[in-house]
């Protein structure tokens, strides 16, 4: 079984302009996996910056460690393998190492030839534009992603977004265990149980958002007060260890046993944050960290479902 690499490169709001470059340019620096899902709107582009780095041999395709996500409308058990074939064709690929079901949320089925990717809204063209559920049991969604295994299009599969309830009742049904959870998490949202929990049934656990607000911001989903890179406690770490304060977040999110995805479209950046190797954070001072935790979550369905689509849809309490 082929190891999660422990930083990986997110792709969400990757630029299709420079999305090729950037991935190249990441795979080039040393990233071995890169997160993608249909969702984001530019797997073809991802791809691309794939090929290019294989064809110049920086690596080999079975190097590389590509994660890649079903969409929410996808989730009836007849749709799964559609849905993945067609992220497979666009990322040029003939299979990924780890696909995982993007969130617990099951929205209303739109054909990949009507529009794709479907994103949230069923009707975008409406004047009643809005989000549509249907109920569609996680089980069965699960079937669909089992399925993709056996037919070798797949090699792991998992699940992000899934809070502990839904863990345990994922794996009193799964036939395949899922080998990923994939959370929200940083300082200000540490989800120790969920770790915990996630870790006790052998699961990996990979943080996304590892910095925090950042990526938030531009989507008026965090205020500048949010970020963790200006908080006193990282930025004295930042001085006392002579790293980044972004170094500092991420060396934190390795230490305490999660993976990480950090996304930046500077090459610069994307140094500082695969290069989180190089020192220990003292075990005080990964308690500081951990102190800092308000369980403040910025990607929160029950928020931003309500606020852009018309439609309040919470999958947290
Ligand atoms: N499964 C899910 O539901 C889910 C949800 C969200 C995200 N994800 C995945 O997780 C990945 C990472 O999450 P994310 O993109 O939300 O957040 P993130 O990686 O924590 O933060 C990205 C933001 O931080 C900036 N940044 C990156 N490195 C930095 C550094 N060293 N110093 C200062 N600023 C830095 C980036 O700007 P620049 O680009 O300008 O550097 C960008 O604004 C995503 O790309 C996606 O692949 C999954």
């Amino acid at each position: 079984m082929k190891e999660l690499p422990k930083v990986g490169f997110g792709t969400w709001k990757l630029d299709k302009n420079n999305c090729s470059k950037l991935v190249y340019e990441a795979i080039k620096i040393g990233y071995r996996h890169i997160d993608c899902a249909c969702d984001y709107g530019n797997e073809i582009e991802v791809g691309i910056g794939i090929k290019k780095a294989i064809n110049e041999g920086i690596c080999t395709r079975e190097e590389l460690f590509i994660t890649s996500k079903l969409w929410n409308t996808y989730h009836k058990k007849e749709h799964v393998e559609i849905a993945c074939r067609k992220s497979l064709k666009d990322l040029g690929l003939e299979y990924f190492d780890l696909y995982l079901i993007h969130f617990p949320i099951s929205l209303k089925f739109v054909p990949i030839e009507e529009r794709y990717p479907p994103e949230w809204i069923y009707n975008p063209s409406s004047t009643e534009a809005k989000m549509e559920v249907e109920h569609v049991p996680l089980y069965q969604t699960w079937e669909g992603m089992e399925f993709l295994v056996k037919d070798n299009l797949v090699r792991e599969i998992g699940i992000c977004n899934y809070n502990c309830s839904l863990l345990h009742d994922l794996m009193s049904y799964a036939t395949i265990k899922p080998k990923v959870l994939q959370i929200e998490s940083h300082p200000y949202l540490t989800q120790e149980n969920l770790i915990k929990t996630a870790k006790n049934y052998g699961i990996e656990v990979v943080a996304f958002s590892p910095l925090g607000a950042l990526s938030y911001f531009e989507l008026d989903m965090a205020q500048k007060e949010d970020s963790l890179l200006e908080h006193k406690s990282i930025l004295e770490l930042s001085q006392k260890y002579e790293k980044t304060p972004a170094q500092i977040l991420l060396r934190w999110a390795i230490q305490r046993g999660t993976k990480i995805i950090p996304k930046s479209s500077n090459s610069n950046r994307m140094k500082e944050n695969i290069d989180v190797d190089s020192f220990l954070l003292e075990e005080p001072d990964l308690r500081l960290i951990s102190s800092l935790n308000k369980n403040k979550r910025f990607n929160d369905p029950g928020k931003f479902c309500e606020a852009a689509f018309g439609t309040f849809h919470s999958i947290y309490d």
